[in-house]
């Protein structure tokens, strides 16, 4: 898989190079813009009425955060392993999840994306796009405001659902890894192993918890939940001393700081053999944090859709801002609270943050 992923980055280099050679842009209506393809034209005006009134003036906010969450949880639910069954699977990154959102917001994993799903509503309505176009859209558009993303892909031309998704297609956080690694190779007719399941939840860097235990809402899963760096990979590798919020609640284990909310499903896939090394290997690589979840999230995007029938504008979005911090130690934490999951590679030696043991704050 790995190698297979490395072949098609440089034949996706080789294609990138030569088109923009070869490509004539087209001027948009507007006037104001220009695109590789017409059919990008209508996402220079959506972009920025995202970027003003949803994302609050470009920022990694909660929504930006929620709109992420809402392009994996419209894109996993789609089972071949349904269809063999006779029975329907859903379609995929079709727009379900919002154009059926009065059942599919009901399921139990999709709890509080009725908010995220009514707050996108008013612009889906003012804007020319498809219902899955814009889900995919507003999540990488999203992203790109937390400094350290990569580039998330856009695509239009998804064909937008026209029956919901059945329930029980999306992990929830107290499934073990056997069954999340089976739904999620599953999804993806066996392209997304584990492996690739750790470079999927790369997303939780960005990421908190709302209604896992609704009296904490807003606890994030690393310390940084604003930056799309590798703390969240380091911070669930720390022992847990203790329940944020009302106790363990289900899908809940202890988290190592004080407001930090750790997954049950994120603890157990960061020690577990066959990811431990893969989950610590994102530590303190930026490189990597960035072009798996570039990978993966491109792959993730058009589940039970065509390639060849899409256009690619991710021309559209803008170029995430760098890292300006280093992958640390929370204050007064050290390797010495390492839980050491991965047998064959030592934890990188790494800075600790000055001043005294803190907590982190809800966003
Ligand atoms: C594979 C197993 C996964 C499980 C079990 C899982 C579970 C969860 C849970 C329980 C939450 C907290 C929801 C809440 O209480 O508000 C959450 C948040 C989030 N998840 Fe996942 N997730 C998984 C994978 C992913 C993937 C692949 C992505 C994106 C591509 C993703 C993106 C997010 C984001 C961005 C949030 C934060 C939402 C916010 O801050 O409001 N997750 N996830
Ligand atoms: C970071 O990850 C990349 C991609 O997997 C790998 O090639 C590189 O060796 C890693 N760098 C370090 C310092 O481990």
């Amino acid at each position: 898989m790995v190698s297979k992923f490395f072949t098609s980055l440089v034949s996706l280099a080789a294609v990138l190079g030569a088109n923009a050679s070869l490509t004539r842009r087209v001027a948009c209506p507007d006037g104001r813009h220009t695109a590789t393809n017409a059919a990008c034209c209508a996402l220079f005006p959506l972009r920025d009425d995202l970027q003003a009134n949803l994302f609050d003036g470009g920022k990694c906010n909660a929504e930006a955060h929620e709109s992420l969450r809402l392009t994996f949880h419209d894109a996993i639910a789609i089972s071949p392993a349904l269809e063999a069954q006779g029975k329907f699977g859903g379609g995929g990154a079709d727009g379900s999840i919002t154009i059926f959102s009065h059942i599919e917001t009901g399921f139990h994993p999709n709890i509080g994306l009725d908010e995220v799903v009514e707050k996108q509503r008013p612009f889906l309505q003012r804007h020319n796009i498809g219902v899955a176009d814009f889900i995919q859209f507003a999540g990488a558009l999203g992203a790109s405001n937390c400094a350290g993303a990569p580039q998330l892909s856009a695509f239009v031309g998804r064909k937008d659902a026209t029956r919901p998704a059945p329930d029980g297609l999306v992990p929830e956080p107290f499934h073990t890894p056997d069954q999340i690694f089976a739904r999620i190779a599953d999804a993806s007719s066996g392209e997304f192993d584990e492996i690739l399941t750790v470079w999927l939840l790369t997303a939780h860097t960005i990421a908190a918890a709302n209604d896992v235990d609704p009296t904490v809402p807003g606890s994030p899963f690393d310390s940084t939940p604003e930056i799309f760096d590798s703390q969240f990979f380091l911070e669930t590798q720390l022992k847990g001393t203790a329940f944020t919020g009302r106790g363990p609640v289900q899908g809940e284990v202890q988290s190592p700081l004080r407001g930090e909310f750790r997954l049950q499903s994120d603890f157990a896939i960061a020690r577990d053999q066959r990811t431990a090394c893969e989950w610590q290997s994102f530590v303190n690589n930026q490189t990597k944090v960035q072009q798996m979840f570039q990978f993966v999230f491109h792959d993730l995007s058009i589940l039970g859709q065509n390639i060849d029938d899409l256009v690619d504008c991710t021309e559209v979005i803008p170029i995430p801002r760098p890292l300006t911090t280093r992958t640390h130690f929370p204050a007064g934490m050290s390797d010495r609270d390492i839980e050491q999951a991965c047998l064959e590679t030592p934890f990188p030696t790494l800075p600790t943050d000055p001043g005294p043991r803190t907590g982190v704050a809800p966003v």
